[in-house]
């Protein structure tokens, strides 16, 4: 039995994490549509250079292919391509954002993953639907924020093409307005939380479906500790998250922390710099 209990983890392949970026030649705070965005708190674009650079090099490093989005003019937010879409295999469900300001980078982004293979879906034009910023999978579930950006229909539509579980969490933190500013999939049955981000619905709805469940202090969740890119085992996030830093290295995990307060000024962080193109189990990569 040990033999063949070992077996299908031999037998798994080990793939390469593959990841949508965007440089933010034009990123800035041009409008408020959240409320860490305040147009007199505007971005240093040399150090937003720099940090983002430095996130890019990092996931480098870590063994991901990094495609590159060529950045747009008047398109201060395309930095964020977690809000491009959710990829799916070789199809993508397109974003409809919610604010006019972002539903400009539409275009853009469909226009990049057609030009690179994938099958797109729109979904109904009445249906608000953020991407991997509130759509994220543990295990073969998606977890998927509503409320704030994107709508719940907009989930039970996109559960409707995957044909897999969804499973719709309620947002209530206007801090946290994306679910992936709240909730970051670590692995299979592993993810850490804010659970104040969350209804209390919702937050038993994650206890419940997610075993080993970690919870982020308050002052890292307000510094987007929870906005996580994961490879394997090494978690990259906002420096200065000491104390969430210290609880995944007591679960095992690398903690790198690299600082990104210049994309914080605009609500976002690791996570929401990154899309992951390269299939459906975002929280099971291969470091
Ligand atoms: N300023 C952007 C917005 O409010 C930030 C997006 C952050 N993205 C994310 N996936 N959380 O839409």
């Amino acid at each position: 039995m040990p033999l063949l209990d070992g077996f299908p983890a031999t037998l798994e392949k080990r793939r390469m994490a593959r990841i949508l970026m965007c440089p933010p030649d034009y990123y800035g705070i041009e409008y408020e549509i959240n409320p860490w965005m305040s147009r007199s708190r505007g971005a240093v674009l040399e150090r937003a250079r720099q940090q983002w650079q430095m996130l890019y090099e990092t996931l480098l490093r870590l063994g991901a292919q990094v495609e590159l989005l060529e950045p747009q003019p008047g398109l201060p937010d395309l930095v964020f391509t977690a809000n491009a879409g959710l990829v799916f295999r070789q199809t993508v469900i397109l974003s409809h954002f919610r604010y006019p300001e972002r539903q400009r980078e539409e275009p853009v982004f469909a226009d990049w993953f057609r030009r690179h293979g994938f099958k797109t879906v729109r979904l109904p034009d009445d249906l608000f639907f953020e991407g991997a910023g509130d759509a994220l999978f543990c295990g073969r579930t998606l977890f998927a924020g509503y409320r704030i950006r994107s709508d719940c229909l907009a989930h039970q539509e996109v559960a409707r093409r995957i044909e897999r579980e969804v499973l719709p969490l309620e947002l209530v933190n206007p801090h946290f307005y994306h679910l992936d500013t709240c909730f970051c999939p670590l692995a299979p049955g592993q993810a850490m939380y804010y659970p104040p981000a969350f209804d209390e619905y919702a937050q038993r709805v994650l206890q419940e479906r997610i075993p080993c469940l970690i919870v982020c202090p308050e002052q890292d969740a307000y510094r987007f500790g929870c906005n996580a890119v994961v490879v394997g085992k090494r978690v990259v996030l906002n420096a200065g998250c000491d104390a969430l830093a210290g609880i995944l290295s007591r679960h095992g995990y690398e903690p790198i922390q690299i600082p990104l307060d210049e994309f914080l000024k605009a609500g976002g962080s690791a996570k929401c710099l990154t899309l992951r193109l390269d299939g459906e189990d975002a929280a099971i990569w291969d470091g």
